[in-house]
């Protein structure tokens, strides 16, 4: 539980928006923990389908708070976001960020874990590690120069070099930028578009989507030869089969 960490339900959506503007947003222990369970309750529930990742005021988030580190002393290269990053990481749902401002450390690291991003034009993304005396976390040394190529990843993680929306979108590693005003409107069209489809075939995608990062080509191949043969069993697919030869909009029950 956090009194930072607002979590909210529309639809088959779950909102998870950080709230902690004074502090822009800094992350605690009990507000990772907020989020880690929401996107646990997320996968629990059937009648949700996408959740969506979001913060209040100018900032997405300062990422962990400072006073953490001065705490902390020698420590393991263990964080209050331990839970957290696992979390994120193995969410099967669909995870929607709608970047509302300055994302700091983790705040950029959970992005390389959401599956569509949308950017409001003020928003940038800073990885000040080094700076700091310490290295990426949560193996974002393995996924940024995947997700943008060797060299663009050393200028954000060995740099620390700020990178706005704009060249964020030019390098692909967000799907839109809008106008501030617009951000919320923009991100639940895609969460709607998200729920709307048959949530068996979104979750099996987004598996091997992810899975590839973390498996051999000849295993991958096979990952998904044996989840499509599970696809075209579901009553979904049936469905959309059916609707396509009847002319006719499908209904997706989930099944
Ligand atoms: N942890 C704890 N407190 C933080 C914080 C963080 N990560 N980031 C900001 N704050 C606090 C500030 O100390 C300040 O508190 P105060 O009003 O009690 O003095 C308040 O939030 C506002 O921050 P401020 O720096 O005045 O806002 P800004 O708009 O000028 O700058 C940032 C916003 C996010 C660019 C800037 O605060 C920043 O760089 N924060 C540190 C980010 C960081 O290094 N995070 C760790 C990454 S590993």
């Amino acid at each position: 539980m956090s009194d930072h960490v607002v979590i909210t339900r529309a639809d088959n959506v779950l909102e998870i928006r950080l709230d902690r503007p004074e502090k822009k947003n800094a992350l605690t222990r009990a507000m990772y923990d907020a989020m880690a369970d929401a996107f646990e309750q997320a996968d629990a529930d059937p009648a949700l389908r996408v959740a969506l990742l979001t913060g209040t005021g100018d900032t997405f988030t300062s990422g962990n708070d400072i006073t953490d580190f001065q705490s902390r002393g020698a420590v393991d290269g263990r964080s209050s976001a331990s839970r957290f990053l696992p979390a994120i990481s193995s969410m099967r749902k669909p995870l929607v960020a709608a970047v509302n401002g300055t994302a700091v450390g983790v705040g950029t690291t959970m992005l390389a874990h959401c599956d569509l991003i949308v950017a409001a034009r003020s928003a940038r993304f800073v990885m000040p590690f080094t700076s700091l005396g310490l290295v990426p976390e949560a193996a974002s040394s393995l996924l940024f120069p995947r997700l943008l190529g060797n060299q663009r990843a050393s200028a954000l993680l060995l740099l620390g070099e700020p990178l706005d929306a704009e060249t964020a979108l030019q390098w692909g590693f967000v799907n839109r930028v809008v106008d501030d005003a617009a951000l919320m409107d923009a991100a639940r069209e895609l969460a709607r578009r998200l729920a709307a489809l048959p949530p068996q075939a979104v979750r099996l995608t987004k598996r091997l989507l992810r899975s590839a990062e973390r498996m051999a080509f000849p295993d991958f191949l096979d990952l998904c030869a044996t989840v499509q043969g599970m696809c075209h069993n579901t009553e979904d697919h049936l469905e959309a089969v059916s609707a396509f030869l009847e002319k006719r909009p499908p209904v997706f029950q989930g099944r």
